[in-house]
């Protein structure tokens, strides 16, 4: 059967192989049979070649060796993650990417893109809802209407940990009960990020928010984009800790917020 004109090439994927993009770490989104993560770090990393395009047999190794060429990690900071997940997940062979959304392994409700875990279920759901999407960058201050319309120069779109925090506060009332340690976890995938693109300008550092919203929902990387420092661990702890700050003062400023109950 052919194809309608302007119709995308549809392809077969081979591990890393890919026969539109070659050996490079060009886009190639997901092809039939391809299985993906609840995890845009690594759904992009396979979409770029940098692991498994067909997301099939990945060894922890390959995720290190991943992680550090895709997102510049040091050799601490991707073995913690890559080894430390892989033994939350008690894999101690290769793995399809599926395999990491074990829900209550490291994989957590209160998700930012994803739904809850439907009650009975083993794997958490893969799909991006847009809508999530959209109330992710509506959390950024100032908004992308106020960095419009604002008459400073140099002004950017960035989101940075008390963004973060906003938007784990709001997940965190909107799904179910996350306990301390998948909640330290939530904010540590956000934290690896906000380290990997931070950039400052005169008024906010962050990280830009565009670059962030093709990452998180086409699971792809900013145009031409490469590493430009190491990321290590110690980075990502104090940017968690940032995070948690900006929420729990947010938490305090509702509580505060709560007109006191009227007396009966
Ligand atoms: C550069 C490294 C990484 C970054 C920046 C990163 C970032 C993220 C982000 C932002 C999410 C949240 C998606 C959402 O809330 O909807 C996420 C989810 C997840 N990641 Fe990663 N990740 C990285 C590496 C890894 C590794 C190495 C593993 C496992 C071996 C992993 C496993 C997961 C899992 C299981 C989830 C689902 C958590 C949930 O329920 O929301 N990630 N990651």
């Amino acid at each position: 059967m052919s194809l309608p004109e302007g119709h995308p090439t549809v392809h077969e994927h081979w591990g890393r192989k890919c026969p539109v993009t070659g050996d490079s770490h060009d886009f190639c989104p997901p092809q039939e049979g391809d299985i993906r993560s609840v995890c845009p770090a690594l759904n992009t990393m396979a979409n770029h070649g940098y692991i498994a395009r067909d997301g099939k047999n990945i060894s922890a190794q390959d995720i290190v060796v991943g992680l550090k060429a895709c997102y510049g990690l040091s050799n601490p900071l991707a073995y913690f993650l890559s080894y430390v997940g892989f033994i939350i997940l008690r894999k101690f062979r290769r793995i399809s990417l599926a395999e990491i959304g074990k829900h209550g392994a490291v994989e957590h409700d209160a998700s930012l893109v994803h739904h809850d875990t439907p009650e009975g279920q083993e794997y958490a759901p893969i799909a991006i809802d847009p809508a999530l999407v959209e109330t992710f960058i509506a959390d950024v201050r100032p908004t992308a209407k106020e960095v419009q319309g604002s008459t400073e120069d140099g002004v950017e779109f960035l989101m940075n940990a008390e963004d973060v925090g906003r938007s784990r506060v709001r997940r965190e009332k909107e799904c179910r009960p996350v306990d301390a340690i998948h909640a330290e976890i939530a904010r540590g995938e956000m934290a690896i990020i906000l380290g990997v693109w931070e950039k400052k300008t005169r008024t906010k550092a962050g990280i830009p928010v565009d670059w962030v919203q093709r990452w998180i929902s086409e699971e792809r990387l900013p145009e031409g984009w490469k590493p430009d420092h190491t990321e290590n661990l110690l980075d990502v702890v104090k940017r968690a800790k940032s995070i948690k700050a900006a929420a729990d003062m947010i938490r305090q400023e509702e509580a505060a917020n709560v007109p006191p109950p009227k007396p009966v």
